[in-house]
């Protein structure tokens, strides 16, 4: 009797224990076998960092003979970003390396992901002319980083094109392709002694389409139905050509890899209708397949965005399709192109089959598709950011299903709050690091896939671009108000910093035990 009074304690003891670990992190995502909180550790060199861009943090604008950039311009343009803002000062990191490496450490993180300003470096885009103060700016950052054990990621183009440049067109100029393996030739033959992980662009699919197409972003061209698409063709070849001159000048001597980082939402039918299925995956192939099948793929874009584009382009009279086509030799350049998939991922939204002609075309219309969210799901300071952390564990079984098992870093994630009184208990920014990062442990744990590094975006509030300081997204606060830019650790940058220390997820009873 005794016997079976114990067991009965040791089973209802055990319950409770599983139950409170068990933990479902978003109320309204509780199917067990999705959404059951996964414990366990990453491998020992595992990449933890956090992500930063140039012009979102530097400031110092026009300093120590740095040249304006397409975002200088377009910022100081009246009506273009939020309140009309500028990143002229931002967090004014251009003269805070200290302080921030002194956070990096705070955080924990074994890498950092910056990306360096063109036009700090060539203030006339080419290197015939090279600003020493710039140049040394970078090389101040890198010391700095690796006297703290803090590995360097570097994004050589994250958006802020030198304005000489754009003069002649940007990256709807062929030349760029040329420029572009100029600039990233000088960048690695100056600073890849101390730079191992290279990444040539951040975010093709979002820099051609906002800025060539629609607008929204700097150079605000919106060249409606093929800007994105010719800026993306040479943004590609730039691309593989900055990849194949690293591979035959550099890698030998200098032992590092290159890699490019690539956006995408994870796309799940919005209903189990075949059409809606086809819709998602037609999504998904034509968009991240856009940049991705080129590189990891083919060397070529995806069939199915090839022959819809051409089709459209026939219907309304053209003689050849609005999406460029590339040469058998382009093709052997850019398969195989890289060493890493960098991955920046935030979001999801259900897919939708829908054909309309009338549409002035883009992206999603050219591939028949028509995206929206939940209700259900949170929201967060950006609407396209609701907090659906399943998503991400789908977008790399994608990716490994369809590209194999290329190393994969994310590369950023993470998400925004609302300007407003100042805000250091960020619970819900916890909870969406907590989700996320246990769903790449469960992407590389249960489903195979070959994750290198997780690197959060982003290590303090900045430039949000358009939406200029409405949006931050950082694990430090930042007082925009003051001169000194104080940042200030968020609850989010402590859970972080304990992720970190842990490699992963340990259970509350197994911690305590060590
Ligand atoms: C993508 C971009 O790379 C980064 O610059 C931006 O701030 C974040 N995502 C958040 O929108």
């Amino acid at each position: 009797m005794q016997g079976q009074l114990m067991f009965a304690i040791l089973f209802v003891t055990l319950c409770v224990e599983t139950l409170a670990e068990d933990e479902f992190l978003y109320k309204q995502f509780t199917d067990p076998e999705r959404d059951a909180f996964h414990y366990g550790k990453f491998q020992e060199d595992f990449a933890w960092g956090v992500a930063t861009a140039s012009y979102q943090i530097e400031g110092a604008w026009n300093e120590d003979g740095k040249g304006p950039s397409v975002w200088d311009t377009f910022a100081h343009t009246p009506g273009k970003t939020h309140l009309n803002q500028t990143a002229d000062v931002t967090c004014d990191s251009y003269h805070k390396i200290a302080e921030d490496v002194k956070n990096l450490k705070e955080l924990g993180v074994n890498h950092y992901r910056f990306s360096l300003s063109w036009s700090r470096i060539m203030p006339k885009g080419t290197p015939d002319e090279i600003n020493p103060a710039g140049v040394q700016y970078y090389h101040d950052l890198i010391d700095a980083l690796l006297a703290a054990n803090i590995q360097p990621m570097v994004t050589l183009y994250h958006w802020d094109m030198p304005q000489v440049l754009m003069d002649i067109g940007g990256w709807e100029n062929e030349l760029m392709h040329a420029l572009f393996v100029a600039y990233a030739d000088f960048c690695f033959n100056e600073y890849g002694g101390k730079v191992t992980k290279w990444i040539t662009f951040n975010e093709p699919t979002v820099f051609t389409v906002f800025g060539y197409e629609i607008g929204y972003h700097a150079p605000g061209k919106t060249h409606l139905g093929w800007g994105a698409y010719r800026a993306g063709h040479i943004v590609l070849k730039a691309h593989a050509s900055a990849y194949h001159l690293y591979d035959k000048k550099y890698r030998a001597s200098q032992n590092g890899v290159v890699g490019i980082t690539l956006h995408a939402r994870w796309y799940e039918p919005k209903t189990d209708t075949d059409a809606d299925r086809a819709a998602a995956q037609r999504a998904l192939t034509g968009e991240l397949g856009w940049f991705a099948h080129p590189v990891f793929l083919t060397g070529d874009y995806p069939e199915v965005a090839k022959e819809l584009i051409a089709a459209k382009s026939r219907a309304v009279g053209l003689t050849s399709s609005r999406f460029p086509e590339f040469t058998e030799e382009e093709k052997q350049m850019l398969k195989g192109s890289a060493d890493f998939f960098g991955l920046n991922h935030y979001s999801t939204s259900y897919i939708e089959n829908k054909v309309d002609a009338s549409l002035i075309p883009n992206i999603m219309s050219d591939l028949d598709y028509k995206a929206s969210e939940d209700d259900s799901w949170d929201r967060t300071g950006s609407w396209w950011l609701r907090p659906v952390p399943w998503g991400l564990r789908r977008t790399l079984k994608w990716i490994k299903k369809t590209y194999g098992d290329i190393p994969v870093y994310i590369t950023e994630n993470g998400m925004s709050e609302n300007d407003g009184p100042v805000r250091l208990e960020d619970t819900d920014r916890v909870t969406y690091y907590r989700a996320y990062i246990n769903e790449i442990l469960k992407a590389q744990q249960i489903d195979g896939v070959n994750l290198k590094g997780y690197i959060a975006w982003t290590l303090m509030d900045n430039f949000e671009w358009a939406e200029g300081y409405n949006e931050r997204f950082g694990l430090f606060h930042v007082d925009f108000n003051d001169p000194d830019r104080p940042r200030t650790a968020r609850a989010s940058a402590k859970a972080f910093a304990q992720i970190i220390k842990d490699n992963g997820f340990i259970k509350a009873k197994e911690k305590s035990e060590l």
